[in-house]
């Protein structure tokens, strides 16, 4: 089975990334968060860094593209091009509310008719420019009910899309609510393109489970997307191949590596140590009982405090068996 890390805004940047790699590799693409694509013309200062071949070395890396405009994707397409991407990624699976107001992400599957034009304008424009990279999707099922997927399935198998991600839930349901199973099912069936499953894999538990699921139903994915789950526990993909678990020096090795990362990249302690906490709200799951100490990490105000804490918490606490759901 291929693994990928899933695209998570503000999380999965280029030091998450290269840290990740350097510590556990085994995954087959890393997917940048969403790169806006819009009339400036041009990416912000952290999104150019962000997909800099320079610091992207010795990966296999997908940038997201997020738009609601066919120039701006394919003007967007061509600028990954020149910085040597082999695929590009759509993102039709954002939920957030602003987004989906513009008609971007999965705002674009409430307007089938829409959705159709911008991908008939982006793919015979890209035809014509003879652009090389391949275009995949991030999709979700549909906006307010799984059964719309049926219709949004039509509109996709008329494109060459080279792989198809579903996440299985609806715009609606955020992150809340299961992901449903039967409705991926569904969908991916009825898929041309290569699909690749996402969605709720913590555990390697998890991932056994939907696999057995899927595979006595005849289907078997082309790879599986992990996001919260490896920002939780960054050894999963190695637990799921029956590799051993994460150990606390490991993790000790890693958020250190991380955080000089953060800081070669980011001006500013306050805001490394933001992004930081931002991963400790994921790390913490390894460790039961460690609320009160956790409560001091993101209390931490300067590095030496947000030290000393990781410090104590990693003193005083062990690694559970398998993480909180
Ligand atoms: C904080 C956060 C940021 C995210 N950012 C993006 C993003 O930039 N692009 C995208 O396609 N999905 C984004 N997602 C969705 C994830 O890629 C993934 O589809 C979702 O978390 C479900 O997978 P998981 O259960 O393995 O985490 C984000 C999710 C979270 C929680």
């Amino acid at each position: 089975m291929k693994f990928y890390y899933a695209p998570m805004e503000s999380i999965t940047g280029y030091p998450l990334r290269n840290t990740h790699h350097a510590f556990f590799p085994g995954i087959d693409k890393y997917y940048t968060p969403f790169l806006s694509a819009n009339e400036a013309g041009r990416f912000t200062g952290r999104e150019g860094r962000d997909v800099d071949p320079a610091n992207n070395t010795g990966i296999n890396v997908v940038p997201q593209i997020l738009t609601g405009n066919p120039e701006h994707f394919v003007w967007a397409v061509e600028a990954m091009e020149q910085r040597g991407y082999r695929e590009v990624n759509f993102n039709l699976g954002c939920p957030s509310g602003t987004v989906v107001a513009k008609g971007k992400g999965s705002g674009f599957l409430r307007d089938p008719d829409r959705l159709n034009d911008f991908l008939e304008t982006s793919f015979t424009e890209i035809e014509k420019l003879r652009l090389t990279p391949e275009i995949s999707i991030k999709t979700r099922l549909g906006i307010q009910d799984p059964g719309e997927a049926l219709e949004i399935i039509r509109i996709y198998n008329q494109y060459p899309i080279s792989e198809l991600t579903i996440h299985p839930r609806v715009q609606k349901d955020m992150y809340r609510n299961p992901v449903n199973h039967d409705a991926f099912l569904a969908m991916a069936l009825k898929s041309k393109a290569p699909v690749v499953y996402n969605g709720d894999i913590n555990r390697a538990s998890d991932y056994q489970h939907i696999m057995s699921y899927l595979k006595d139903r005849g289907f078997i994915p082309e790879a599986v997307m992990l996001g919260r789950g490896l920002v939780r526990n960054p050894a999963l993909v190695r637990e799921i191949n029956g590799g051993k678990r994460i150990t606390k020096e490991e993790v000790s090795q890693y958020v250190r590596t991380l955080r000089l990362s953060y800081e070669k990249e980011i001006p500013g302690e306050k805001n490394v140590l933001f992004k930081m906490k931002e991963n400790w709200n994921y790390l913490g799951t390894l460790f039961p009982e460690s609320d009160r100490y956790l409560k001091e990490i993101r209390k931490a105000k300067t590095r030496a405090e947000y030290l000393s804490s990781v410090n104590v918490l990693l003193s005083n606490c062990d690694i559970a068996c398998e993480v909180k759901k």
